[in-house]
């Protein structure tokens, strides 16, 4: 049984119990104690926090993400970093209006359908021992059976449906949980052992502005969720511009132009294909097509998902067009490559 330390979470003074085998975002997240996060596996810096009293082991924080001169003046990236003493760090405790954070629990799911939805990407669906509640946007934990690893994936169902969770997943060749696992030897009927909800890519139900939703490959997962949560439950107008290869990687076509029927006057759906010329379909990257159907984009809020060079090349289109970070929520599908070398860390936003 692994030592149990006291994390005191500064400014509220809050005390969080964290064994020492346990990152201290772990245990906060998990005792309701809300702190930021992206990646939760040391890529992106965002939990980035100063430890101002005792000892901590780094963890496999990324030398890109926490530099040595960082780790020398106290800081540590808290999803990765593991107390080796009682510990008080100095948190960042984000509260934003019209949010309820939900505490992260370990969870296990029925698979109940594995199918292939286009090239390379596969629709899981899992069936929950119990009911999940989160934010529209969040993601998962799955961990890869056999190996200790944990691999992260979006949700694409919507909070009305907490019993069971939806993944779109792309497979990455030689991959542990894609490759050598989900796409190899996963079945209907296996049981997943899981943790959520996690992330801070989320609706933001407070903000009225007219949303431009912005979806690369699989990056359309969270998307998903909150485009069907926000048509449901909202009233903002929302334009989603989704981008695959050609119409063979796009996937969730028939869904959008169905919910664009419904809704004619709050969503338009502009699918993309950077490399097939096909009709009802615009041609280019959807950066390219963004660029070229919008003057600006004052007065929006933007939510950017998938792989982190098509969120970093959104990211400046954005702000060519005049928006600012403020109203920009991203989320980067970090992989391990991306924690080995540095990945693409835009010079544009730090987090
Ligand atoms: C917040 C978040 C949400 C995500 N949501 C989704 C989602 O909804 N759908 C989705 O498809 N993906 C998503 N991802 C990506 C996902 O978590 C995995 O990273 C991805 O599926 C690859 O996992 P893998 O185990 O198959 O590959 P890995 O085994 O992790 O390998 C990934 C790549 O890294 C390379 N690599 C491995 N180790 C090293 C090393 N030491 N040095 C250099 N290169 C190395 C491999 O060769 C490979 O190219 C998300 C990521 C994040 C951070
Ligand atoms: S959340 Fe810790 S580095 Fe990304």
């Amino acid at each position: 049984m692994s030592e149990v330390y006291t994390v005191t979470v500064d400014p509220l003074g809050t005390e969080v119990q964290c064994r020492a085998d346990q990152p201290i975002l772990d245990a906060c997240l998990r005792a309701g104690v809300w702190l930021p996060h992206a990646c939760t596996h040391g890529t992106c810096g965002t939990c980035k926090a100063e430890v101002t009293d005792g000892e901590v082991d780094f963890g496999e924080a990324s030398s890109f993400a926490l530099m040595d001169f960082e780790r020398e003046e106290g800081k540590a990236l808290l999803c990765c970093a593991m107390p080796r003493s009682d510990v008080t760090i100095e948190g960042d405790v984000e509260l934003e209006q019209g949010i309820t954070m939900h505490p992260v629990s370990d969870y296990t799911g029925t698979v109940v359908e594995l199918s292939d939805c286009a090239t390379d990407t596969r629709r899981l669906l899992l069936d929950l021992d119990r009911e999940m509640a989160f934010n529209p946007g969040q993601y998962v934990s799955l961990e890869v059976p056999g190996t200790g690893q944990t691999r992260t994936y979006s949700m694409a169902n919507v909070p009305a449906e907490p019993g069971r969770v939806e993944l779109h997943i792309r497979r990455t060749p030689g991959g542990l949980a894609t490759d050598n696992w989900i796409f190899k030897t996963l079945e209907v009927g296996d049981e997943i052992r899981l943790s959520g909800p996690y992330g801070r890519f989320f609706f933001r139900p407070a903000r009225p502005e007219p949303m431009l939703m912005i979806a690369g490959g699989t990056g359309q997962a969270p998307i998903t969720s909150i485009i069907r949560h926000a048509l449901a439950e909202a009233e903002q107008r929302i334009t989603l511009y989704a981008g695959g290869r050609t119409t063979e990687h796009l996937y969730n076509v028939a869904l959008f132009r169905e919910l664009q029927q419904r809704y004619p006057d709050r969503f338009h759906y502009r699918p993309c294909l950077s490399e097939q010329r096909a009709e009802g379909y615009a041609a280019g990257r959807v950066t390219d097509v963004l660029d070229a159907e919008l003057d600006t984009c004052t007065g929006h809020v933007a939510y950017v998902c998938g792989p982190p060079p098509m969120v970093d090349a959104t990211l400046k289109t954005l702000m060519r067009k005049r928006l600012f970070p403020r109203d920009i929520y991203r989320e980067d599908f970090f992989d391990a490559r991306d924690k080995a070398t540095g990945g693409l860390r835009s010079p544009l936003l730090k987090r």
